[in-house]
């Protein structure tokens, strides 16, 4: 680029769209006849955000058209993780912009507010497409006065969404990914077995640990013990197939037994050739939900800087509506959960040489 745009050769400008693209900033306080300074960087920040939006929808087809297909061999992989990870790397700079959408105070805010009603990002198609192609739960979506949240919408985005969310998202293609995985079979090798024992060894160690514990006083001890009590029946909950998949009827749950076991065993011997890539899947993906979760406490709180208890543009309660879909629209929780469920290194069970043969572990002769 940079020719001189004669004849057919790409010009900078033209290639770009600049016309299209930085004529696209119309300040409705200016419409009204009283120009607001701050709503052109209002404009821009959403206009940005939506660009890296476009981005990771492009990033997330692309792993969404190779995870539905039969096979994912390593070379698909491969480029799956490097597409999460890219959308990992596009998220703080969303984090960022809220840092440049804070320069504007919430009195330079109140100038233009009142000219934007009913509009909102409330009514961002591609946020919303996001969150559904990631797999966010629909009965978990925070709830507003009984309405839906495409309610807000336009017929033609309201029908993208609805189609959107019927296909097939991430979390349900991860699951059948994950349930599908060979290593769960291990012949006469009955690791969960082991693996169950290393588990008893490690909960009685740490309840020994509470029970010695010189700070706690009476009270505090029982709490601690209750507690850990709680998390010891977690662990049985994994190895009951049928409590599992109650729970996973019941919404607690996302993925099903098979596949949160292959996860596990994935993050357990992470090392091992064969889970190198699968394990920087799984880690993508909760660094994806981390960002998300991450922007959507922090706008939470932006929104509640600039606007304080009123009510939002796009007819929610506002911050309080914002704080409880971040707690509620994480996708990948059952991935977060599975640190509960890991032992250290030095429990970890053994595996046998076939098994580790299988896994591609290769054993390097020493010399001398
Ligand atoms: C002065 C700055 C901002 C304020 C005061 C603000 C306020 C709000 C409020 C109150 C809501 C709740 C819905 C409603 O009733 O309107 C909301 C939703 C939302 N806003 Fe903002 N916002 C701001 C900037 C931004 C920016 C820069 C983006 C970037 C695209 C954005 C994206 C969104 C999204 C995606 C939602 C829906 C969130 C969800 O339902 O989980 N907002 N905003």
């Amino acid at each position: 680029m940079g020719d001189s745009g004669v004849g057919s050769n790409p010009y900078y400008w033209d290639y770009l769209r600049l016309d299209d693209l930085l004529g696209a900033q119309r300040l409705e306080s200016a419409r009204h006849g009283r120009p607001a300074h701050d709503e052109m960087l209002f404009i821009v920040v959403h206009q940005v955000y939506e660009l890296w939006f476009k981005q990771i929808l492009w990033e997330l087809d692309g792993v969404l058209a190779a995870m539905a297909e039969p096979r994912l061999d390593d070379d698909r992989m491969g480029q799956v993780v490097r597409r999460l990870q890219r959308i990992v790397a596009i998220q703080p700079l969303l984090m960022a912009q809220l840092d440049v959408i804070e320069t504007m105070t919430p009195l330079d805010f109140l100038d233009f507010r009142g000219y934007l009603a009913p509009a909102s990002g409330f009514q961002s198609l591609q946020f919303r497409l996001i969150e559904n192609k990631l797999g966010i739960s629909p009965q978990r979506r925070a709830r507003i006065g009984g309405m839906p949240y495409t309610a807000v919408l336009r017929e033609d985005h309201r029908e993208l969404l609805e189609r959107s969310a019927r296909e097939p998202n991430l979390l349900s293609l991860v699951e059948g990914w994950l349930a599908r995985t060979p290593f769960l079979r291990f012949g006469s090798f009955d690791f969960w077995q082991v693996y169950r024992r290393a588990v008893e060894e490690v909960l009685a160690e740490e309840r020994a640990a509470i029970d010695r514990n010189p700070h706690l006083g009476d009270d505090a001890r029982a709490e601690q013990l209750a507690r850990h009590r709680a998390y010891g029946e977690s662990f049985a909950v994994l190895f009951d197939r049928d409590a599992w998949e109650a729970r996973r009827a019941s919404g607690e749950r996302r993925l099903s037994h098979d596949a949160f076991l292959a996860a596990l065993l994935i993050s357990l011997y992470r090392d091992a050739p064969a889970f190198q890539l699968p394990f920087s899947l799984l880690t993508a993906l909760v660094d994806i939900d981390e960002g998300f979760t991450a922007w959507r406490q922090r706008h939470a709180l932006m929104a509640f800087r600039m606007i304080g208890g009123r009510v939002g543009t796009g007819g929610t309660s506002g911050h309080r509506y914002l704080e409880a879909a971040a707690e509620r629209h994480s996708v990948f929780r059952d991935l977060f959960a599975l640190s509960g469920f890991l032992l250290p290194t030095s429990k970890l069970p053994d595996l046998p040489a076939d098994v580790k043969a299988q896994l591609g572990f290769r054993y390097q002769t020493t010399t001398g």
